[in-house]
């Protein structure tokens, strides 16, 4: 039995720990796992590499992915899809787990459904935007991530008398920065879900100056869209092979906003790919492992076309085509229970 495994997409803390779970798991079983290099990219040009257990096995507290990444579509250039179809069968692959976001998923379902390979998919992104599942692994530790810089940034903002607007990724849902904003106790953030009412922000920042606070920390998300004259989307013109737009910019202009209306100086942090980098958090070393077991059972079980998905505190097996497709937004309870620290 051969198990292929490969990681999609932008990168996140947790996947090694994926990799070495499914690698451990096949081989308690009696088969061979062999990696696809740099996602979809590998499997369309036959890239791969054997996945010992020696390889493997002390990988979980590695950030990254042993097996690289890309944004590559295997639908975007006629014939890739076959492409992949036909390594799939050069490498005699009893299944395919497919690690990635939504994008990497869709391709999963498309090739399950109309080339009939047997692909088994892996929920994975620091947005934590995934519709069927509670929580992707890269979640936890980016948000740490942040919250350790806010600490950091707090001492020095402190210090000037300045606000710092930090800029967290996410795309166009809030996880990270409310998520993140709540544990670093930011003094206001903005998210895609809601409309920006810079008013409220800046008021807010002069009262906390009127009644004794020196400084204050804006967290604010790369998807944030704000209506001024016009409506102003921060956003490089082109687009990835999934048709994304690459976002960031915004917590500039936050924080010339914030100067020109507060008077206060003001400071703007751009986080970027800090937010996936490095060693990922026990909890996502934990649900990475947790997933890669499930996900090998799967295809030592030879039941394709699913995700494993956490709901609650178990994993379990949904359909690929109900996973994919819809983006989960940031659940606005959770933002309504900050807003008691926004007055
Ligand atoms: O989806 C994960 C993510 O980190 C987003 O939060 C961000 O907008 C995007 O990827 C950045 O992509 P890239 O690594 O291609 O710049």
């Amino acid at each position: 039995m051969i198990v292929g495994i490969l990681t999609g997409g932008g990168d996140c803390p947790g996947l090694n720990a994926v990799i070495r779970a499914v690698v451990r798991t096949v081989h308690n079983a009696g088969g061979r796992t062999i990696g696809l290099l740099e996602g979809w990219r590998g499997a369309i040009q036959n890239q791969s590499i054997e996945l010992t257990l020696d390889a493997t096995n002390e990988i979980i507290g590695r950030g990254g992915t042993i097996l690289g990444s890309s944004r590559t579509n295997p639908y975007k250039i006629l014939g890739d899809d076959l492409r992949v179809a036909e390594s799939f069968r050069k490498l005699g692959l009893q299944s395919l787990i497919a690690i990635g976001g939504d994008d990497t998923l869709g391709v999963a379902y498309q090739l399950y459904s109309e080339q009939g390979l047997a692909v088994i998919g892996c929920p994975k992104t620091i947005d934590n935007d995934l519709s069927s599942t509670d929580q992707t692994f890269g979640f936890d530790t980016s948000i740490n991530i942040v919250m350790e810089a806010v600490d950091r940034l707090r001492t020095t903002a402190e210090s000037h008398r300045r606000i710092i607007v930090v800029e967290t990724m996410g795309r166009h849902a809030g996880w990270i920065t409310c998520y993140s904003g709540i544990a670093a106790d930011a003094d206001f953030i903005l998210v895609p879900e809601v409309k920006v009412d810079l008013d409220r922000m800046c008021n807010l920042l002069k009262k906390r100056r009127e009644n004794g606070k020196p400084y204050g920390i804006v967290v604010v998300s790369e998807g944030v869209t704000l209506s001024l004259d016009e409506e102003f989307v921060t956003q490089d013109a082109e687009l990835d092979d999934f048709g994304h737009v690459r976002l960031g910019g915004i917590g500039e202009m936050v924080a010339d906003i914030i100067e020109k209306r507060t008077g206060f100086e003001t400071r703007c942090v751009t986080l970027g790919h800090l937010q996936r980098g490095g060693p990922p958090s026990a909890y996502d070393r934990v649900l990475g492992t947790r997933l890669g077991i499930h996900a090998a059972r799967l295809a030592i079980n030879k039941d394709s076309g699913k995700m494993v998905a956490l709901r609650g505190t178990n994993i379990v097996s949904v359909p690929l085509d109900t996973a994919v497709g819809k983006m989960r937004t940031l659940d606005l309870d959770v933002l309504k229970e900050a807003e008691e620290f926004f007055k």
